[in-house]
């Protein structure tokens, strides 16, 4: 029941028709008993939806791309944690005050640490975006090795060195000597899905495969992982911490994590109910 103390929660990006989180936080409202509404704003100028979050006084917003590093000079605060990776997809509006932080980094850790600990392990990244940063700032504060991984050697090379980590150009890769592979490029989303970002001969059962795509839930990379024996974590288990660490920043309740992941399974076995 929407009423005139209804709070209001956005995700700004471009595009974002095809967001699935809408139907996640309102899921999640209404389970919980919150008066809070969640819509899906197309934001050209983020300045703009910063300001809009001002003057409407939004209260809180999933920031999503192109907007993650670009809207840092627009809030007034930083997490720390936002402040380190340089990008932020989460905002909360205290009273006026916006700050800003980077639910990626916190989601990737609370979904690995679902299945293992990450202390001492050799973790390696595909990707040097922006997604690789948040995640492999997030595994490094748990004081693992970390190895970047990349197509193109000076973004990998450049990452690598600011998160002190090691790095091999992905034309170079023999062998994969980790306990924890995780996926953070683009490789094998719907229509491409059957490609993958490395050869099925080189995955071993001793590893941990992550995937951060989530559509399709099942991509080449992890149905060759699981071929191979190893565990495997899909693209909703990132997706689902980091949007219920925005859940709880902003209603400082528990997220109903159990609903929250239902309804992304609902709308992407649906996608022409859901995702119009
Ligand atoms: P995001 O912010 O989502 O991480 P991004 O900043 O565009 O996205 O980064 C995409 C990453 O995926 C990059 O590291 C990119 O590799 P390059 O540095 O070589 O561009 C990687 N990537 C994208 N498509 C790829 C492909 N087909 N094969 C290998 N790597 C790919």
């Amino acid at each position: 029941m929407i009423d005139a103390a209804t709070q209001v929660f956005a995700v700004m990006g471009n595009p974002v028709n095809h967001s699935l989180s809408p139907v996640m936080f309102n899921q999640a409202f209404a389970e919980t008993g919150s008066n809070g509404v969640y819509v899906a704003f197309q934001v050209t100028a983020i300045g703009d939806g910063v300001s809009a979050m001002r003057s409407l006084g939004i209260k809180g917003a999933s920031i999503t791309i192109p907007h993650k590093v670009s809207i840092l000079d627009f809030l007034d605060e930083l997490d720390p944690i936002a402040k380190r990776i340089g990008a932020v997809n989460t905002v909360i509006n205290h009273e006026g005050c916006l700050k800003g932080y980077n639910s990626d980094c916190l989601g990737a850790v609370r979904a690995l640490e679902e299945i293992t600990r990450l202390e001492g392990k050799r973790v390696a990244i595909i990707g040097a975006g922006g997604a690789a940063r948040a995640i492999g700032s997030g595994v490094k504060s748990r004081r693992s090795e970390l190895t970047i991984i990349n197509r193109t050697v000076s973004n990998g090379e450049k990452l690598a060195a600011a998160l002190e980590a090691n790095f091999i150009p992905i034309s170079e890769l023999r062998s994969l000597p980790f306990d924890i592979l995780i996926h953070t490029a683009s490789v094998g989303m719907t229509p491409h899905i059957h490609q993958s970002p490395v050869p099925d001969a080189l995955l071993t059962p001793d590893i941990l495969v992550m995937d951060i795509v989530y559509a399709p839930l099942k991509t080449r990379l992890l149905k060759d992982a699981e071929n191979a024996g190893c565990q495997t974590i899909n693209g909703l288990a990132m997706f689902i911490h980091q949007a219920a660490f925005q859940f709880e920043l902003w209603t400082q309740s528990p997220a109903p994590i159990a609903v929250m992941k239902q309804s992304l399974i609902d709308a992407l076995n649906n996608p022409r109910k859901n995702h119009s």
